[in-house]
């Protein structure tokens, strides 16, 4: 650009300096030969007349030519007189004298004609181009001779060459300047030019910060001030989709549930990193790639098909088997392009959902079991009473005492499950604190002393000196009472129970064994459900509700602790719970 510019402007200068030079040239070859030629011209009338009057007179060939000898060198100039056959009769050049006849030279013959003659020629004789102005003689009015001057064309020549000259140093100094002026002009041109086109640059490298400042005015201010009104609102929508685009990826990336979208070629166009997790594969990985090589599921790639298909919202749960069984809910959602349908697939894993939502229906089935039990029989034995047994005072006394004993059952299961209830939203968090397990266990075994005697069990504590742990000191003494409780139940009589306390790095590790019942591994892992009983027959006579080892493990969550279960049928069971060493 700038090379062009600087080119032309010189190109323009050197065609108008070289035009005007030559032109100028002419001009001054003209009006210098004009010069000469008025000049001769009025001279060789003076002479014609002068001649005129001595040949009138009837001066002599040698007067004549002295005269023309004087005149010639006062006038610079060469005088020959011819007489009318071309003979010289006299010259101011005096080797010419006895040259040839002149008869046939053009400005001779004009003046013989009677009119003024006029040639430039080169002289043969002086070796030079020379001016030639002759007039005619006359006598009486006839033609008796012609007076010529002649003058050397040198001085013109030596003039044109001097414009000459001029013209080439003014041409020489002009293109110097020429030089100079165009080249800062076309820097000063192409400079905003090249800074616009530098900044174009930086934007398209992502540079949206680019200004460019100019201190130009009109177009390219106001292409300048466009530019940047571009880079401003270029910058601001760039902004805007980068906020945008990033607000999407943080919602996609903390979802918990797994996000795959597919085009209408069923071909992933986008994976969130739950989904990463789910179909185990990188995102980028993924990408491009069939559904079919992401996803193992028939069910799911069948139901994303169909939304492919049909392009309505599909929302269906299918199932995994390995490495364990879990149910997902899908939600398929169509993703409607200009003429095509890819679809956006939610998975979310329902597998605790279900198993929560089953826990609370068998609950609730299990507590109106629990309550109608009792009810049942306290009803049945009343009516009976009325029906008229209360007249019988045993069968009366017989009847009040097991209703007594179902409505204590009753008190009993109402009183676990407010407690329950309690412990699963807590008023208050339960206050820890440095708690002696050793007096905790003893508390324990004083508040089930009478149960102990009853069946004659035999209770050994085998303990360190000193053992603390970090935990809620009712939570301590409740799930102490209820693990004994059960080891004195489940145990017959004349049993023996050991209490083992043990530190075990970072934690104390109570174990309660008992040489009782014990339980099979089905059982085992059941126990710890809410109102889950081994074998509902069997310890129908063993008061209960099911809910003594809910209230444990949740208790020990509570603390920080865990619990562990090793039982044998027919050989006994051992509890051993870890709880946080203060
Ligand atoms: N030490 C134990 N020996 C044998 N079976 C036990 C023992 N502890 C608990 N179980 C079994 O686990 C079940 C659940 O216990 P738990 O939740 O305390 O309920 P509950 O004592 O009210 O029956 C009991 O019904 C019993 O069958
Ligand atoms: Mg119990």
């Amino acid at each position: 650009m700038q090379k062009k510019i600087f080119a032309t402007y010189m190109i323009v200068v050197l065609i108008s300096l070289l035009v005007l030079g030559i032109l100028m040239l002419d001009k001054v070859d003209d009006y210098l030969t004009e010069g000469i030629e008025s000049r001769l011209m009025s001279n060789a009338k003076i002479l014609q007349r002068v001649v005129q009057k001595q040949m009138a007179e009837g001066a002599n060939k040698e007067e004549i030519q002295r005269f023309i000898m004087d005149t010639g060198s006062d006038l610079n100039s060469r005088i020959t007189v011819i007489d009318i056959e071309g003979n010289v009769i006299a010259d101011s050049d005096i080797r010419s004298l006895e040259i040839e006849n002149h008869k046939s030279r053009p400005e001779v013959k004009n003046a013989l004609k009677g009119e003024v003659g006029m040639s430039i020629r080169y002289s043969t004789s002086l070796k030079k181009n020379m001016m030639y102005v002759a007039v005619p003689i006359q006598r009486n009015n006839a033609i008796t001779g012609v007076v010529r001057l002649s003058l050397p064309l040198v001085e013109i020549k030596q003039l044109s060459n001097s414009v000459l000259r001029i013209v080439f140093w003014t041409t020489l100094i002009g293109l110097i300047i020429a030089f100079i002026f165009s080249s800062l002009f076309s820097k000063k041109i192409t400079k905003p030019l090249q800074d616009m086109a530098m900044a174009a640059g930086e934007i398209a490298r992502g540079n949206y910060n680019m200004k460019i400042r100019t201190r130009e005015n009109g177009e390219i201010k106001a292409l300048a001030n466009s530019f940047n009104i571009m880079t401003d609102s270029l910058q601001q929508t760039v902004r805007e989709l980068t906020d945008r685009k990033r607000k999407i990826e943080v919602v996609l990336s903390s979802m918990t549930d797994n996000l795959i979208a597919v085009d209408h070629n069923c071909n992933v166009i986008m994976l969130n990193p739950s989904a990463e997790g789910f179909f185990k594969i990188n995102e980028q990985d993924a990408l491009n790639r069939h559904l079919l090589e992401i996803v193992r599921n028939q069910d799911l790639y069948e139901y994303i098909n169909e939304v492919l298909i049909n392009g309505q919202v599909v929302s269906k749960e299918f199932k995994i088997f390995k490495p364990e069984e879990r149910v997902f809910r899908v939600n398929i959602a169509p993703i409607l392009e200009e003429n095509n349908c890819g679809a956006v697939a939610v998975i979310r894993d329902m597998t605790e959902f279900k198993k929560l939502e089953k826990a609370r229906t068998e609950f609730v089935a299990n507590i109106s079991h629990e309550l109608k039990t009792p009810l049942t029989s306290i009803s049945g034995f009343i009516e009976t009473l009325l029906d008229g047994a209360y007249k019988r005072p045993e069968d009366c006394l017989h009847f009040l005492e097991i209703i007594k004993q179902e409505s204590d059952r009753m008190t009993r299961l109402i009183n676990d499950l407010i407690y329950f209830s309690n412990l699963e939203n807590p008023k208050t968090p339960m206050a820890k604190s440095k708690v002696d397990i050793i007096k905790m266990i003893n508390k324990a075994l004083n508040a089930l002393q009478t149960a102990i005697d009853e069946k004659r069990h035999e209770v050994i504590v085998k303990k360190p000196d000193k053992a603390y742990v970090w935990a809620s000191e009712d939570a301590v003494i409740q799930l102490l009472i209820n693990l004994l409780d059960n080891a004195i139940k489940y145990t017959q009589p004349d049993g023996k129970i050991e209490v083992i306390v043990k530190e075990q790095s970072e934690y104390i590790a109570v174990s309660v064994a008992d040489s009782g019942v014990g339980m099979s591994r089905e059982e085992i892992s059941r126990i710890f459900e809410r109102f889950y009983r081994v074998d509902k027959s069997r310890s129908r006579d063993i008061k209960g509700t099911g809910l003594g080892l809910a209230v444990v493990k949740h208790l020990l969550k509570a603390q920080g602790g865990d619990i562990s279960v090793k039982s044998e049928l027919g050989k006994g069971s051992t509890f051993t719970f870890r709880l946080p060493k203060a």
